[in-house]
C-alpha cells in the first residue's frame, strides 16, 4: 500500500530524473538475486533455468551506485530469495546498511521465511497467493497454500505483509475475489498483478491467454473496490490489451530491475 509520503518521494525522483539526467536517483530497485526456486509455477518457469546467484559482493557493488540513496526501496526476490546460500548475510547487510528493503517470497520454506523476517526485519513482506488450496496446486504445481497461511499468521504483526495475486491463464477472477477475502480476513494489503510474458521468466503462454473474452469487466470481483489502487489497474489493463489505451512508460525513469545474470 502506498502512502502520501511514497507518492511524494516517487514524484520527486521522477521530476529530478527528468530535469537532471546526469544525477538520476532510483525510487525502486528490484534485485532478482537467484533463479533458484523450489516451486513449479506455470506462469513463471524460472525453475527450469540454470541456477545462478548474485553474491553479497555483487549486491554491495550494485548498492554503491550513485543513483541509489536511502529513499530507494530495494526489493529482494528471484527465484525464491530465501534459497540463496547467502540469504541471511544479504538481509543482515541490508538491515544494517539500507533498512529500506523488502522481501518477496512464495513461503514454501516457511520456517526459513519466518526466521529471516523476524531477525532481519525487512520493511515489507510480499507473499504470493493466487487462489485457494486447489488453485494454488494447479497454478504453482506444488501444495503450498498452508505454508503461505503459516507465514502470514506468524509475521503479520512483525512487519507489514501484502498478498500478491497474479491473474493468469491458470486462475480466474473468482480466485482474485477469494484472495482479496483472505487479505481482508487477516487485515492485509493486496497487490493485484496480471500475467505478462517477461523473457526472464521463460513464460510459455501468450499474453492474450488471460481472460480473452468480452466478459472481462463484468467479471472483476466487487470486493476489489475495497482494496487500494488495484481497480483502476485491472480495468485499464483490459483497455490497453484491446489497444484503446496508450500510456507512455514512466517507471523506466526511476525504477530498475537487476537480474541474476
Ligand atoms: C517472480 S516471483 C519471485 C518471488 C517469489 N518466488 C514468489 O513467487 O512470490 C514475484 C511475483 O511475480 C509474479 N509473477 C511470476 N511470473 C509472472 C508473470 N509471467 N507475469 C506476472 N507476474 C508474474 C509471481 O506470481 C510473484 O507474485
Ligand atoms: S513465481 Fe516465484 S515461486 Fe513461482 S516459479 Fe517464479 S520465482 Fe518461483
Amino acid at each position: 500500500m502506498y502512502g502520501i509520503k511514497d507518492y511524494i518521494i516517487n514524484g520527486m525522483a521522477y521530476i529530478n530524473n527528468a530535469v537532471r539526467p546526469q544525477h538520476k536517483v532510483l525510487s525502486q530497485l528490484m534485485i532478482y538475486a537467484t533463479t533458484r526456486c523450489q516451486s513449479r509455477c506455470q506462469h513463471c518457469r524460472i525453475w527450469e533455468k540454470d541456477v545462478e546467484y548474485l553474491s553479497l559482493d555483487d549486491i554491495k557493488h550494485i548498492m554503491s551506485s550513485r543513483c541509489i540513496n536511502s529513499r530507494t526501496t530495494v526489493g529482494l526476490e528471484g527465484g525464491e530469495f530465501v534459497l540463496h546460500p547467502q540469504a541471511a548475510e544479504i538481509m543482515e547487510w541490508f538491515m544494517n546498511n539500507h533498512p529500506n528493503y523488502t522481501l518477496l517470497s512464495n513461503c514454501l520454506y516457511y520456517k526459513r521465511v519466518i526466521e529471516l523476517v523476524k531477525i532481519y526485519k525487512p520493511r515489507h513482506l510480499y507473499v504470493s497467493l493466487d487462489g485457494d488450496k486447489e488453485v494454488y496446486k494447479r497454478m504453482r504445481g506444488v501444495d503450498g497454500y498452508d505454508s503461505v497461511i503459516k507465514v502470514v499468521e506468524a509475521v503479520k504483526d512483525v512487519v507489514p505483509v501484502s498478498l500478491m495475486f497474479c491473474l493468469s491463464p491458470w486462475n480466474s477472477f473468482k480466485d482474485m475475489e477469494y484472495v482479496i477475502g483472505v487479505a481482508k480476513r487477516y487485515g492485509l494489503d493486496v497487490r493485484i498483478g496480471i500475467y505478462g510474458t517477461m523473457a526472464f521468466f521463460d513464460t510459455q503462454k501468450d499474453l492474450l491467454a488471460v481472460n480473452n473474452e468480452d466478459e472481462y469487466i463484468k467479471d472483476i470481483p466487487e470486493n476489489i473496490i475495497e482494496t487500494d489502487e488495484n481497480y483502476d489497474f485491472v480495468v485499464l489493463y483490459d483497455e490497453w490489451r484491446r489497444g484503446n489505451l496508450k500510456l507512455p512508460c514512466q517507471s523506466i525513469y526511476s525504477e530498475l530491475v537487476v537480474h541474476s545474470n
